[in-house]
């Protein structure tokens, strides 16, 4: 974030009076439930920073979004400290158990075995998200751990009403949740789905979490709730080991960065994908004069550079401590140049016409939140347990939801994953590596303001940002970023996805001359965005209108 130094020097230029560094005026949380909102604010009001308020969604969101994230998941935290202008990301990915193997989602045939890689305990990675708290708590934050955690607990062992999102989360799991015991007694009314408004109690999670913010680590990934969780994710058919758990380590990883006409951009790196596709296609648009273009081709130039950033991720991407990537190529203005050069202005490049690999799409959970505090520090956090419910295990007595996240990696090269995503060597299965992500949490920093983005939605999620990025650039605010109608196209299937009122009638017809099949798709994702202008002093938070997610800004 180096726009707001010069910002700061321009001023300083302009009008001495504003001696001290910009600051904004009010902090601001936004996340995709209102109880995890409410989590943030109370830990800002009590003295924490953003990290702390960070840790402080993170773990509500464990209890009233359990479905999306959480204690037994992983997630990407994007941390901006104002003091020094560091950016980093702590990377809480998880990764596979130490007997994982590459083909061991597949039968003797050699034939991929539905359902292995995204259901009960064999398809759980080892969690991220406890490791990621306790590492932030104590680097970068104000408050212990404890504080951090105390509105989770407070919701896991008090309760709180289950909301119709959550509702009908459990309706669509309920085969998996009931197969499970611990998951059963814990997310279900007697074997049931239970009504809106039943009061859910986590008491089990509550113990962990206390666990947790006394001992640190080894609360979680040692002694009791770590050979709690091993017992029965064996006993299950998994796989996971005691020394899985206790070699699990948290990797602080630089972010990606790149300039978009000025826009200054940080975003996630490898393990996600995110962040290189995203500036890969924003260096490609950068080459157009799109402010002066005529809406047909502003999009079919926005698709074609998805479509070719997308092909990029599905050939070079995975875990950095495993696989070498040309990430300066992908990133690099000239590269961006030369396949400018091969895009026509009036017509679709088919995706054929791209050298053969991978993918496809989609996905509703995960989720993300923003987080803003006065001192100008930023987090942008995506977190997941990959599907609803995750791995739908949950180990007896320890309130832990596995996630599923094993399903990221490429079970077999060139069979699609539950996003219809397929990869190559650089994601197979190996030993403790983490799983290729498409989480994107960004900054974006114009010289007259700066924007926390990011949201869930599978392989839809880099596309998303990207057509915030550019709402941002061309001056909309939170609300205007979460709020506008969203199209995606990733290279395969060779299809544009769009939501009602993305793309007009007139539009469609236009494109499909140029050579594209559209298809309406309904509505994704669930962004919850930040903004700050530095000039008026203007904070906006705003919840995507597609959730029940909340923002708050004092
Ligand atoms: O890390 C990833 O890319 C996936 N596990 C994210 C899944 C997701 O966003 C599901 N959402 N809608």
């Amino acid at each position: 974030m180096k726009l707001r130094i010069l910002y700061l020097s321009l001023l300083l230029i302009a009008a001495p009076v504003f001696a001290a560094s910009p600051k904004p005026p009010q902090a601001a949380v936004a996340s995709a439930h209102p109880l995890a909102t409410k989590a943030g604010m109370e830990v800002l009001a009590e003295g924490g920073n953003a990290v702390d308020a960070a840790i402080a969604v993170s773990a509500a969101l464990s209890v009233v979004e359990p479905y999306s994230s959480g204690i037994g998941g992983g997630g990407l935290w994007l941390l901006h400290r104002d003091s020094d202008g560091t950016d980093t990301m702590v990377d809480g990915r998880e990764y596979a158990p130490g007997a994982a193997s590459a083909d061991m989602y597949q039968d003797k045939s050699g034939n991929v075995i539905p359902g292995a890689s995204t259901e009960g305990p064999l398809s759980a990675a080892i969690p991220g998200a406890p490791a990621a708290w306790v590492y932030m708590a104590k680097k970068y934050g104000h408050l212990t751990l404890a504080q951090d955690l105390a509105p989770a607990i407070r919701l896991a062992r008090d309760g709180f009403p289950l909301d119709s999102r959550f509702h009908e989360m459990i309706a669509a799991k309920l085969d998996l949740l009931k197969r499970w015991p611990g998951a059963a007694a814990v997310f279900l009314d007697n074997g049931q789905v239970p009504a809106e408004g039943w009061l859910l109690r986590q008491p089990d999670l509550a113990q962990t979490f206390e666990l947790l913010a006394s001992q640190g680590d080894p609360g979680f990934y040692a002694g009791a709730r770590a050979k709690q969780m091993v017992d029965a994710v064996r006993a299950a058919g998994g796989i996971w080991t005691l020394d899985d758990l206790k070699q699990y380590k948290v990797v602080e990883r630089k972010p990606l960065t790149g300039d978009y006409l000025g826009m200054h951009v940080v975003s996630a790196p490898p393990p996600s994908s995110g962040g290189a596709v995203l500036i890969e296609i924003l260096n490609i648009l950068a080459g157009y004069d799109l402010a002066h273009m005529d809406a047909v081709t502003q999009k079919h130039l926005v698709i074609e550079a998805m479509r070719y950033a997308y092909h990029d991720r599905a050939d070079y991407l995975g875990d950095p401590d495993f696989v070498q990537m040309p990430l300066e190529r992908l990133m690099n203005t000239y590269y961006a140049a030369g396949l400018r050069a091969t895009i026509l202005m009036d017509k679709a490049t088919p995706s054929s016409a791209l050298t053969p690999v991978t993918l496809p799409v989609l996905g509703n959970n995960t989720t993300h939140y923003s987080v803003l505090d006065k001192d100008g520090n930023m987090v942008s956090a995506t977190v997941t347990v990959n599907f609803r419910f995750g791995s739908c295990f949950m180990a007896p007595g320890t309130g832990v939801t596995l996630n599923d996240e094993m399903d990221d990696f490429s079970s077999k090269p060139g069979v699609p994953n539950g996003y219809g995503l397929v990869g190559n060597s650089a994601n197979a299965i190996a030993p403790h590596k983490r799983p290729l992500s498409s989480m994107t949490p960004t900054f974006l920093e114009k010289p007259d303001g700066v924007a926390i983005l990011g949201t869930p939605g599978g392989s839809r999620i880099i596309s998303m940002v990207l057509l915030g990025a550019l709402d941002f650039f061309k001056g909309g605010d939170a609300r205007s970023i979460v709020s506008l109608p969203r199209y995606h196209q990733q290279y395969l299937p060779d299809m544009v996805g769009y939501e009602d009122g993305a793309i007009t009638d007139a539009e469609v017809a236009a494109l499909e001359k140029m050579g594209y099949t559209l298809k309406d798709q309904g509505r994704w994702g669930n962004m919850q965005a930040i903004t700050w202008d530095y000039k008026s002093g203007k904070v906006s938070a705003a919840a995507d209108p597609r959730g029940i997610g909340t923002a708050e800004v004092h």
